[in-house]
């Protein structure tokens, strides 16, 4: 069980470049894998959730070059290419990882039963099975199949389309129902609330999937081939760079280059937030890569003040709430979180979490079902952390202890490994130069 032991900064200084996007990695391979042909692929996320999706697809007969490295080619057997794994398939700490494998092997002819840690066989499931066993895949699993393990006895050809309106906004809902949908007969459509990450959409577009709709609507025609148009690079992952977005903006002297981060819309709103907060955030170099927006962020310290966030904002900044947390603790004024009861059920009661660990520092923090009211400070004070086995968590610990006074000692760390491999060691590059 490792450690982190972060001092004050004094500034964080430089030029980096972030592990690829969890999202599109995951993605990418299970595209990728039923697939007609070869894809390459680059920048893909070395870290251990996305190492277990690569395995899962080598476990039903994908043969995957490159694993363990940033550069993959995975030799794809198209659409009814998959075999049935020999074993239980464990996605370790990663809910994307089960949820969309649980759409794709709806799909299948086969049986297989999927797994997780400690954390994940916590979460709730309900939300792909209720759908999936709508379309006619069997399903079952802990506690009348709301928790994993799951078995799963694929519908194949016997698939049916649907029509689904998902009471949560829920980019893993969404691409689980479509990834079925591709192995119905028939248009599957999904509503949502509101609109959730669109990487599925777009990466089906760059498969040649003809996608319809827009906004929180999406359609899919079923028994569609998948080929690559090309390589697929793989932007840096914005969630990860908004950390060091958030540090470089509370920790004085500080003036950051985070090259090549991918900006898809919904995933920006962590931008949207911070410059709302009075944060110093510049654009440039904006480009397209293999279907998604990229571009540099430079970002240099500046005074925030308190704001408030809610309703479609929630979606597109979901995985950054922990650490918009600790840029609200910093603020001047009062920040309040609302409709944001999802974070409750991610790798920890994110609420819940992020607000003890804060209070731990000195931070005022009031929570709500749904979110939660920060009051901020001019300083925190280092003090003894925890993970709660959440590398957000630990990794927002860890930005707020650049800013505090004194020692910060975030435990139980290695968790950070599932999604952001190296980021104990960009971070001390960053802000001890
Ligand atoms: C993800 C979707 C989000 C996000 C998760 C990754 C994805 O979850 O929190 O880290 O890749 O589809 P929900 O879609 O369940 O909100």
């Amino acid at each position: 069980m490792a450690d982190l032991r972060i001092q004050p900064s004094s500034g964080l200084r430089g030029e980096l470049t972030l592990p690829g996007d969890k999202s599109i990695s995951h993605r990418s391979v299970l595209f990728a894998a039923i697939a007609d042909g070869d894809t390459h692929i680059s920048g893909f996320l070395t870290g251990e959730d996305t190492q277990n999706t690569a395995k899962a697809m080598q476990a039903m007969g994908i043969a995957i070059e490159g694993l363990g490295t940033e550069h993959l080619v995975v030799h794809g057997k198209g659409l009814d290419g998959l075999s049935e794994p020999a074993s239980v398939l464990d996605l370790g700490n990663s809910g994307t990882g089960m949820r969309l494998l649980a759409g794709l092997l709806a799909g299948q002819d086969f049986f297989s039963v999927l797994t997780g840690d400690q954390y994940l066989t916590k979460r709730p499931m309900a939300r792909i099975v209720e759908p999936l066993r709508r379309m006619g895949a069997k399903i079952d699993g802990r506690s009348g199949g709301r928790l994993a393990p799951l078995s799963i006895r694929g519908g194949g050809k016997t698939l049916c389309s649907i029509e689904y309106a998902s009471p949560v906004a829920s980019a893993q809902v969404k691409s689980a129902v479509l990834l079925a949908g591709l192995y119905a007969d028939g248009e599957t459509t999904v509503n949502e609330p509101s609109k959730s990450r669109d990487h599925t959409e777009r990466m089906f577009r760059f498969f040649g999937v003809e996608v319809r709709g827009q906004g929180t609507n999406v359609t899919v025609q079923g028994r569609q081939r998948l080929r690559a148009q090309g390589p697929i690079a793989i932007p840096s992952d914005i969630s990860s760079a908004a950390f060091f977005m958030v540090a470089a903006s509370i920790v004085p002297g500080s003036d950051l280059l985070i090259k090549n981060v991918g900006v898809n819309p919904t995933r920006t709103g962590i931008i949207d937030v911070l410059t709302a907060m009075g944060a110093d955030i510049e654009l440039g170099n904006q480009r397209e890569q293999a279907g998604e927006p990229v571009a540099d962020i430079r970002v240099r310290h500046r005074k925030l003040h308190g704001v408030q966030i809610g309703g479609e904002m929630i979606p597109r900044t979901i995985d950054e709430i922990p650490v918009l947390a600790v840029a609200a603790s910093y603020a001047e004024g009062k920040t309040i979180i609302k409709d944001a009861a999802e974070l409750r059920v991610k790798e920890s009661d994110r609420i819940a979490t992020i607000a003890v660990e804060l209070r731990t520092m000195g931070a005022t923090v009031i929570e709500f079902p749904d979110g939660m009211e920060i009051i901020g400070r001019e300083s925190l004070k280092g003090a003894l952390c925890d993970s709660h086995g959440d590398h957000r968590i630990a990794m927002s610990v860890a930005v707020a202890g650049l800013a505090a006074r004194g020692e910060t000692v975030v435990r139980d760390t290695d968790w950070i490994d599932t999604s952001f491999p190296g980021f104990e060691r960009l971070l001390r590059n960053a802000a001890y130069l």
